[in-house]
């Protein structure tokens, strides 16, 4: 059975005391959840990364990456690369969300060696991708996802999926407030699932866990979440409050 997942990418919010106070209430709420096969993720800022890692140990909280570079050290002023992120006890590196790649430039062949980079130092990805709203009105919105899959991803092994969790991100849902249908969400993560089967076979296909990410919210999670394909979320905003990220991972 694949694994459902809630993650929480907070973004550049959240200094080092609120980011524990926000770890420290996630923990409290969910403590008495079930939570079976469910894995609650946090993405908080690079600075404070250690702090959370602290905070979350031995609780149900995973703390992830937002980022990393793809080169092992080097002269890259300001960059972060997997080992480092590694050394301090993380395991997961979110890669390819749309805000790097429209206001940082990430193309596809970077997100490749990204990927490369955090499977070579055995971090888990979760890769983003998704249309621009000109996509989907235009109705390239499945070669657009295609592509970004086929071009970030899809040069892996068969094995190197049970390392991959897929977060497909209409650009037009982030933070809009304007999310896609569960239709449309279902509509896709079938494709997604097909193409990947295509590609490599049904295992790998049924195995992958895809979250939904754009304006996913306590009022409209449990019906996304109910569709067949959808195995969870990528939570920005509504991840910044304990209370609504907790009703979302109650949803699931
Ligand atoms: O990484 C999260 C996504 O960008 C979704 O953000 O829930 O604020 O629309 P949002």
């Amino acid at each position: 059975m694949r694994q459902k997942i809630v993650a929480g990418n907070w973004k550049m919010n959240n200094d080092k005391k609120e980011t524990t106070k926000l770890i420290k209430e996630i923990k409290k709420s969910i403590k008495i959840l079930p939570l079976k096969n469910t894995r609650v993720i946090v993405a908080p800022t690079f600075v404070n990364l250690s702090s959370a890692v602290k905070k979350a140990k031995k609780s149900k909280v995973e703390v992830v990456a937002q980022n990393m570079h793809q080169a092992k050290s080097g002269a890259f002023t300001g960059e972060i690369s997997a080992n480092m992120l590694k050394s301090i006890g993380i395991k997961t590196v979110i890669l390819g969300h749309s805000e790097r790649r429209t206001y940082f430039g990430e193309t596809d062949s970077i997100l490749a060696e990204k990927v490369n980079s955090a499977l070579e130092n055995k971090l888990e990805t979760i890769f983003c991708f998704g249309e621009l709203l000109e996509d989907r009105k235009s109705e390239n919105h499945f070669k657009v996802v295609e592509n970004q899959l086929k071009n970030g991803l899809f040069h892996l092994e068969a094995t190197a999926w049970k390392n991959i969790i897929l977060a497909y991100e209409p650009v037009w849902a982030i933070g809009t407030g304007e999310t896609a249908s569960p239709e449309q969400a279902q509509e896709m993560h079938a494709f997604i699932r097909k193409i990947i089967e295509d590609k490599y076979n049904k295992e790998v296909a049924e195995n992958v866990s895809i979250l939904y990410g754009g304006s996913v919210k306590p009022a409209n999670a449990e019906e996304i979440f109910s569709k067949p394909d959808v195995d969870g979320g990528l939570i920005g905003g509504a991840a910044l409050k304990a209370e609504d990220f907790t009703a979302i991972i109650k949803a699931i």
